[in-house]
């Protein structure tokens, strides 16, 4: 309970000096969420409010500029992308999908298509690709994800 405080505070503290930072440019949100994924390697979610504030823009705003880039993201690990297009979905890529979201909860997100679909099933993990997925090799990738 006392680690989450303390990391809302560090995160917060982090937040306003990167808001300093660039409040004055034209254009800023781009550059303050740039600058806090790199300080944090995400943005947390409890800091939206903060950015919006301290940018003069609205919570919509800073969250779907969040959500439109792939480079960003609210959850702490891998970023992990499954192909749920029609090649990798004929390939198993449900059973992928639903392995994915066990382990790591957040960060797992269903897209449709990676561009290879003749290697399918294929996923993603903080943009290294992987073709000719399975389950055992999924497992592997993960726990390897999340022991760094
Ligand atoms: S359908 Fe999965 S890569 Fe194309």
């Amino acid at each position: 309970m006392s680690n989450n405080i303390n990391n809302t505070e560090r995160f917060h503290s982090i937040v306003e000096t990167v808001i300093e930072r660039h409040r004055h440019r034209p254009g800023a949100l781009l550059p303050v969420l740039h600058d806090i994924q790199e300080a944090l390697g995400f943005i947390p979610s409890a800091t939206v409010g903060q950015i919006a504030g301290g940018l003069n823009l609205s919570r919509a705003e800073v969250h779907g500029v969040i959500s439109f880039y792939h480079d960003f993201r609210y959850a702490p690990g891998p970023q992990v992308r499954i192909c749920m297009g029609e090649a990798c979905q004929s390939m198993g890529s449900a059973a992928l999908l639903s392995q994915a979201t066990e382990i790591l909860g957040d960060g797992v997100e269903p897209v449709y298509c990676l561009g290879n679909c003749a290697c399918a099933p294929n996923i993603d993990i903080s943009h290294a690709y992987h073709g000719r997925m399975s389950q055992e090799k999924l497992a592997s990738l993960l726990a390897r994800e999340v022991a760094a």
